[in-house]
């Protein structure tokens, strides 16, 4: 049995992971450890809060006295909590740094401290930079970084610290690097939600530039099958990338097909300013995972979009929730 904490589990990624752990690990216990940032949501987790096996902290993780606290009695901690949206790391980054890197390093020691025998850290592809579009080549889990946003640079400092915390402490890490993620409880700001919530308010689709960047999506619960696997079968000090397993998309054909999978016409995409420093391209080798640990994505990328469509179809009450109050302001600021 396992007593794990999962930083940041009111988010995206972290909610799916714990409503995915409590099925397929029902003998383990949870704690939840989150500041309820505009991006965590309790409501995320409505179904399992009387779970006896799940509890929650409303804590920030870079304050020592509450991880401390949240770390008692843990084994396993598995790292999602993070400033996440690349938009917002240009608009005020100072969030970012806080969080993603001093909040890292805190966890880090409570983990040291309280002799705990995994710390999982939930990295990104985005930390090695970025491939120029005319280019073919992968990154492998020895690239080297080369950030190029605040939030990847704050994530690169993160990942940094871990692998010097397994060096210099031996804190029994390991890290994993994943691409662009997709399913439900997505906050509305990426791309995906925004599209097609968008699309439901009958609103166009803004497309930075011309759209013709590169990024691999992988549906949400592959990628917690991953870390699953990796805490499983990883070795310690490693790190493994998770990618998907469709051909290189742009995001013009990623919406062109989100408005034929929701029967909306070309006249929904609307051009808009560039993101600037944009990284054109991502790309992932994942091969050590799926020779090493034998994990490979279960759903094609038109499975994922139809099962996130249909999610945010079923979902409207969540959705329109969350677009409202202080998220109108930040699209206000971003798009006008
Ligand atoms: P998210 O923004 O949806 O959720 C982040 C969660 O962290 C929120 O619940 C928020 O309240 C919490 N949080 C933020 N600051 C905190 C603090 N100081 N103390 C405690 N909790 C805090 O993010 P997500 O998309 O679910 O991403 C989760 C992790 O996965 C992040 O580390 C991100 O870098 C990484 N990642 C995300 C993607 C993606 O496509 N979304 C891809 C690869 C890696
Ligand atoms: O690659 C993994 C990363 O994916 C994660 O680490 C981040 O947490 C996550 O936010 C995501 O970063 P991106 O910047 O790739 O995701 P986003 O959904 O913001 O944008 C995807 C692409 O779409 C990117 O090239 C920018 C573009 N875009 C985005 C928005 C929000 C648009 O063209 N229009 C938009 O309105």
């Amino acid at each position: 049995m396992k007593n794990i904490l999962v930083t940041g589990g009111a988010g995206f990624i972290g909610s799916n992971f714990i409503r995915y752990w409590l099925i397929n690990h029902p003998e383990d216990k949870i704690v939840n450890l989150d500041v309820l940032t505009y991006a965590g949501n309790l409501e995320n987790l409505k179904d399992i809060e009387k779970n006896p096996n799940y509890a929650f902290i409303k804590g920030d993780i870079t304050d020592k006295e509450t991880v401390d606290r949240a770390m008692k009695g843990i084994d396993t901690v598995v790292h999602f909590a993070a400033e996440s949206h690349v938009d917002r790391s240009i608009l005020e980054p100072e969030a970012f740094v806080r969080t993603n890197v001093l909040g890292t390093q805190v966890l880090l020691d409570a983990a040291r401290e309280h002799n705990v025998k995994r710390f999982h850290h939930v990295s990104t592809d985005e930390v090695f930079g970025m491939i120029p579009l005319d280019r073919e080549d992968r990154w492998t889990e020895s690239s080297p970084y080369q950030p190029r946003s605040p939030y990847s640079a704050s994530k690169a400092a993160a990942d940094h610290l871990v692998r010097a915390y397994r060096v210099t402490y031996k804190v029994p890490v390991t890290i994993s690097n994943c691409s662009n993620n997709i399913g439900p409880y997505q906050f509305p700001e990426k791309l995906v939600p925004l599209a097609i919530t968008n699309l439901m308010e009958g609103k166009k689709v803004p497309i930075y530039g011309e759209g013709n960047q590169v990024r691999e999506w992988l549906y949400v619960e592959d990628h917690n099958r991953a870390i699953d696997i990796i805490l499983l079968k990883g070795s310690l000090g490693e790190t493994y990338f998770i990618g998907p397993n469709h051909p290189e998309i742009t995001n013009l054909r990623l919406v062109k097909k989100i408005l034929k999978l929701m029967g909306k016409g070309e006249d929904m995409i609307e051009y808009v300013k560039d993101r600037p420093g944009h990284d054109q391209k991502y790309a992932l080798d994942w091969g050590k995972i799926k020779g090493e640990l034998e994990w490979e994505p279960e759903n094609d990328l038109d499975a994922s979009l139809q099962k996130t469509i249909d999610w945010y179809k079923v979902n409207e009450d969540w959705w329109r929730r969350v677009k409202s109050g202080k998220y109108r302001e930040y699209y206000k600021k971003q798009y006008s």
